[in-house]
């Protein structure tokens, strides 16, 4: 048994926010019925194209485990099947432009009135205010959300990420509020709208941001490395290149090899309470106890300094090496890896968290799989849809129409 069986999700979604989250749903078990209108579907079926005439892998990574049925939901005959799938599933996912559901007549007054156990899911761009109308993309949230003025180097631009915090931040916030709406239910038998726009799940992301805004108004941002190189503070968090978000100073330093191969770096953390191993491992045993050097107060003015000296150490070590002198000695670093070291790491491959997937389009192909593991509710990867592969069997096994009806539909156009 699967955590979410028996939970049906009618799947109005597209691109990246929406998908994410009811992928995520039919990884935990839940029918995910994806609905696509004819002969286009989903935009990303075929944006940034790598194999002629076969799904993207931008949609195959987004929609793995759940059902394809088209239909044109602007059209009678499509209406009136959009309405035996309201009245038969629990939740409604949909990341549409704002007021597109209502200009199809499915407002939420109408949705409650077909099926008061409803859960009706959005994601938007903004929340109510005076943007809500607009329709937003990734980059256009993180730069919303406050990710971007705080990205990036100090004397460089704002910079966007490239964990795709606005779409699929997003959607995992969307699904964690479907799962509570649908606990809910259980007491209140009814259903509810969740709504998690763009710009507030990715400030809820940037939530030590908002945290560092409210220390700046009481003084300068000691542990910024700008405050130990003497240049003064905004009015506003600022951006902090390669510093911690926390209370330890951290930096990427340069390892072996860092002159060919981009990602020849390692995150490097000088936590005070390892502080003593740290001196032994740079080759500084004097900073133990110079009390320069000793407490992190002290060490507060020369951080950028400090992380030099580390960098002589890291540059006569592969970034693997780094990690496994540091990690026996409690010393917390991350080597910078590459998209293709991650592909091929054995072990996120044992753990289903890179997985290799068969599609009859384009063959296998790589994925990332259910990165959430639950001891009782095991995932497997399935491949996504084909554009409407399975119509029938939903206008049939979940929808109950006969053969002829199933005919009719197919005549009028709507699938
Ligand atoms: N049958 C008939 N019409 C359909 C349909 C179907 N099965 N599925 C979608 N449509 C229609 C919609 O009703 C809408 O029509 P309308 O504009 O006449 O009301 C139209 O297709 C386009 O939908 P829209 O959502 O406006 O797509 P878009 O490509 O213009 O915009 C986004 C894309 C992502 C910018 C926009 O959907 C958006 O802002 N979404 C919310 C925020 C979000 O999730 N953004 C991140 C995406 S990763």
């Amino acid at each position: 048994m699967k955590a979410l069986e028996g939970v049906k999700i009618l799947d109005f979604t597209h691109v990246q926010s929406g998908p994410t989250c009811t992928q995520l749903l039919a990884w935990f078990g839940a029918d995910c019925i994806k609905v696509e209108r004819p002969g286009v579907g989903d935009a990303t079926r075929k944006q940034l194209v790598d194999v002629e005439g076969a799904d993207s892998l931008y949609f195959t990574m987004l929609n793995h485990n759940k059902r394809s049925i088209t239909l044109n939901t602007k059209e009678e005959t499509g209406k009136q099947v959009l309405e035996r799938l309201v009245k038969e599933c629990d939740v409604l996912v949909e990341n549409f432009a704002p007021g597109a559901l209502d200009r199809m007549g499915f407002t939420w007054e109408r949705i409650q009135e077909l099926n008061p156990r409803m859960i009706m899911a959005s994601v938007k761009g903004f929340g109510p205010g005076p943007y809500e109308d607009c329709k937003v993309y990734e980059n256009v949230a993180q730069c919303t959300g406050g990710s971007a003025s705080t990205t990036g180097f100090l004397d460089g631009p704002p910079t966007v990420t490239g964990a795709q915090i606005g779409d699929s931040g997003t959607g995992l916030h969307l699904a964690l509020g479907i799962v509570t709406a649908l606990y809910q239910r259980e007491k209140s038998g009814r259903g509810q709208k969740v709504l998690a726009p763009m710009q507030d799940s990715v400030l809820n992301l940037c939530r030590v941001k908002l945290r560092d805004q409210q220390r700046l108004e009481k003084g300068p941002l000691e542990e910024y490395s700008q405050f130990g190189k003497g240049i003064p503070f905004g009015e506003a968090t600022p951006r902090a290149g390669n510093d911690s978000g926390g209370g330890q100073p951290g930096w990427i330093v340069k390892c072996k090899g860092w002159e060919t191969d981009p990602n020849a770096y390692v995150y490097f953390i000088t936590q005070a309470a390892v502080w003593k191993n740290v001196c032994d491992v740079i080759g500084k045993p004097e900073w133990k106890e110079d009390p320069e050097y000793a407490t992190p107060p002290a060490r507060l003015n020369k951080v950028a300094a400090i992380f030099d000296t580390v960098e002589e150490w890291t540059k006569t070590k592969t970034k693997l090496e780094v990690m496994d002198i540091c990690n026996p000695l409690n010393i917390p670093c991350g080597p910078i890896l590459s998209m293709k070291e991650l592909a091929e790491e054995p072990s996120l491959r044992a753990s289903g968290t890179i997985v290799e997937v068969d599609h009859p389009e384009r063959g296998p192909y790589l994925s990332v799989g259910c990165p959430v593991k639950l001891s009782d509710s095991e995932v497997e990867v399935e491949r996504s849809p084909l554009l409407g592969e399975h119509t029938d069997e939903i206008l049939g096994d979940v929808l109950g129409y006969s053969a002829d009806e199933i005919a009719q539909i197919k005549q009028s156009g709507a699938v």
